[in-house]
């Protein structure tokens, strides 16, 4: 009896039940998001993270326009049969310069977190173009008409500059030079040393659509070929095991 009987009164008065269930869900959510306030990081700095460059932005607006993440996460979980098969779980950092964010709801295809440098850039051309040409069972549509829409990156400055309203650390530098940036990473015979500055020189800079000028092909392939790419997992140590 004892405590059970007494549970029957809240039972019996939905005001008192309304006040205790308030009262509960506070707490639990205090217990949840106040710790937040005072870690020293909520997301811990990782090495190799950098703002995407102009084109990789341009094609991440194109996925998104193009409703990618209505099939695709972008979130490895931490669970065996995910890390082996995508790679190493997605860490918060990975994350920290999309807005929105992509970890997604649903996966009618695979998880793409990790998928840059998995394929070559012909296989996404054919991949986009027709997927049912290199996957026959592939249950994805077809995408060839970005390889006839041509970018200028006329607002590609604007789109910096939003993000860095967002919190996104570009330079007045990195947005001066947006559009230049923007189309040297698409051309192979450019000269790439400024873009390779601001952003690293680990940036990829080829034509990556394999075709004459820039097209949102050429955007969402540079954008699929970075996913994941960043960190570098052979010398990343967790801060808890460090
Ligand atoms: C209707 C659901 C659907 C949509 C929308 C969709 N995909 Fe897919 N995607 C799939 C399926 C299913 C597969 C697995 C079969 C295959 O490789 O085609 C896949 C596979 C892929 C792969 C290969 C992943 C791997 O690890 O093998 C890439 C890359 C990809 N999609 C990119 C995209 C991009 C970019 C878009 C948006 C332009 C997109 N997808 C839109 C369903 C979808």
């Amino acid at each position: 009896m004892g405590i059970l009987d007494k549970h029957g009164v809240l039972e019996r008065n939905v005001t008192l039940l309304a006040i205790f269930a308030f009262l509960v869900v506070t707490i639990g959510g205090l217990v949840q998001i106040a710790p937040l306030f005072w870690l020293e990081n909520t997301i811990e700095d990782v090495e190799g993270m950098r703002p995407y460059t102009p084109l990789e932005l341009a094609g991440r607006d194109i996925y998104i326009r193009e409703g990618c993440y209505v099939c695709h996460s972008q979130m490895i979980r931490p669970m065996r049969d995910e890390v082996e098969r995508y790679g190493h779980y997605s860490l918060a950092a990975e994350s920290k310069y999309d807005h929105p964010f992509q970890w997604g709801s649903k996966r009618t295809g695979p998880d793409l977190a990790r998928v840059g440098g998995r394929y070559s850039d012909e296989w996404h051309v054919d991949h986009l173009r027709d997927p049912q040409s290199v996957v026959p069972e592939s249950v994805m549509p077809k995408y060839g008409y970005l390889e006839n829409r041509m970018l200028e990156g006329e607002h590609i400055e604007d789109l910096l500059a939003t993000h860095r309203m967002v919190g996104v650390p570009y330079s007045s530098e990195m947005v001066e030079n947006a559009q230049a940036d923007f189309k040297v990473q698409a051309d192979p015979f450019g000269d790439t040393d400024g873009l390779l500055e601001r952003y690293g020189d680990k940036v990829p800079v080829r034509n990556f659509d394999g075709a004459p000028g820039i097209s949102e092909a050429d955007a969402l392939i540079a954008y699929l070929q970075m996913l994941g790419t960043l960190v570098d997992f052979s010398t990343f140590t967790p801060v808890a095991s460090r």
